[in-house]
């Protein structure tokens, strides 16, 4: 740095003469422009904003000057560094701007690529279908009741009037359950009956839930039963229903038909209906066999061969299962006096449902247990 001198001449500092400031300054442009990512941006900063840097140094020169001079001087130097940070700033956004863009691209997330975490399985329809019908009726203020799969022969028939030579009895139909003294097979006593069966319906749950609750009783049991069949596209050793029962004083077949209705509005639209056939089951009297309004034809493929419907077969309705008012007979085996009391019931198979609902045309996918069947269902919770 030169030192101070009244009769120093500005223009002969070499560093403060304009065309010097000017090279400075065009220097500085150059580096900006130069730079091709911010990292050389930052050194052509350093280097021509610095401290160290030409302007820098030549502005320490303006103190070295006779006061008459210094304004000019400071003038020249200070635009001079202010085109200089104005340059560096546009040349900032600049790269900024185009490593942004260029981010964007690199780091491009295709979210509609197959990912690789571990996929999570799926919950079975069965499950998901069981749980939206027992919604429904909780929705109404019934309860949810469970029963034990291994169940005692009395509950699963004898208390729900079956008479001791009904044919849903033989073994054929029923899984009999080996007692502790029946272990030895080779003897007689072998083949005697342990009187604990799995439960080949849910209906023995109507007698527990009678028997465990204070009256009225309104219950929907959703379960697994079994049953001696062979599997294939249209049976399955293992299989599951919903039980309905309500228990009250004055309830009538009206109220079971409104019910029926409600359930299949609530699960397969508006407008839906039921009918009832007259049918016989020992637990029940009157019983009927339900059906609901075919909901993809709604009845128009009755009779007409240019619309046929594959769901119903154009019959326009679809077999649900079996329902009736409870039998005295039931009602009094739970302590139950059918003076004062009526009930009403219904069951149904929900692999059946699963089928049609959702055109499920093999029982097998849903044993199966591959998780490429249950998957498409989705996860509803
Ligand atoms: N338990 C019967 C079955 O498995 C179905 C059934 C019929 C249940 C009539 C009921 C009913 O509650 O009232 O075939």
């Amino acid at each position: 740095m030169s030192a101070p001198n009244k009769s120093y001449d500005p223009v002969e500092v070499e560093a403060l003469k304009p065309e010097e400031i000017a090279r400075m300054r065009d220097a500085a442009f150059a580096a900006f422009a130069a730079a091709g990512d911010l990292e050389a941006l930052r050194e052509a900063k350093v280097a021509h904003t610095g401290d160290r840097s030409p302007l820098a140094l030549a502005n320490r020169e303006i103190g070295a000057l006779p006061p008459h001079a210094k304004a000019d001087a400071g003038k020249r130097v200070g635009g001079a560094r202010g085109e200089v940070n104005r340059a560096l700033k546009a040349r900032q956004e600049e790269l900024e701007a185009e490593r942004d863009a260029r981010v964007l691209v690199e780091e491009a997330v295709d979210v509609t690529l197959p990912h690789d975490r571990t996929p999570a399985g799926a919950r079975h329809p069965l499950t998901t279908l069981m749980e939206r019908i027992a919604d429904v009726f909780t929705a109404m203020g019934y309860e949810v009741a469970e029963g034990p799969e291994v169940e005692a022969e009395w509950f699963n028939f004898d208390a729900l009037n079956f008479p001791p030579d009904h044919p849903a009895r033989a073994m054929q139909d029923t899984f009999f359950v080996q007692g502790a003294k029946t272990a030895d097979t080779s003897s007689a006593a072998g083949k005697e009956d342990s009187g604990v069966v799995l439960r080949t319906h849910t209906s023995p749950v109507q007698i527990r839930a009678m028997l465990d609750r204070e009256l009225p009783v309104y219950v929907i049991c959703p379960g697994r039963t079994f049953r001696t069949d062979e599997l294939d596209a249209t049976h399955t050793p293992v299989f599951h229903q919903v039980e309905l029962l309500a228990v009250d004083e004055g309830l009538t077949m009206a109220d079971l038909k409104g019910t029926l209705d409600h359930m299949v509005q609530a699960l397969f639209g508006e407008g839906m209906s039921t009918r009832l056939r007259p049918n016989f089951f020992p637990f029940t009297e009157p019983s009927a066999e339900m059906d609901m309004q075919c909901y993809v034809c709604r009845g128009e493929s009755v009779g007409n061969p240019d619309r046929p419907c594959r769901t119903c077969g154009s019959e326009g309705w679809i077999e649900l299962g079996g329902c009736g008012m409870v039998n005295p007979r039931v009602l009094t085996a739970c302590g139950v006096d059918p003076e004062k009391y009526s009930g009403f019931a219904f069951g149904f198979g929900i692999e059946r449902m699963l089928m049609f609902r959702h055109n499920v045309e093999d029982m097998r996918d849903m044993v199966e247990g591959d998780v490429r069947f249950t998957r498409p269902f989705g996860m509803e919770i």
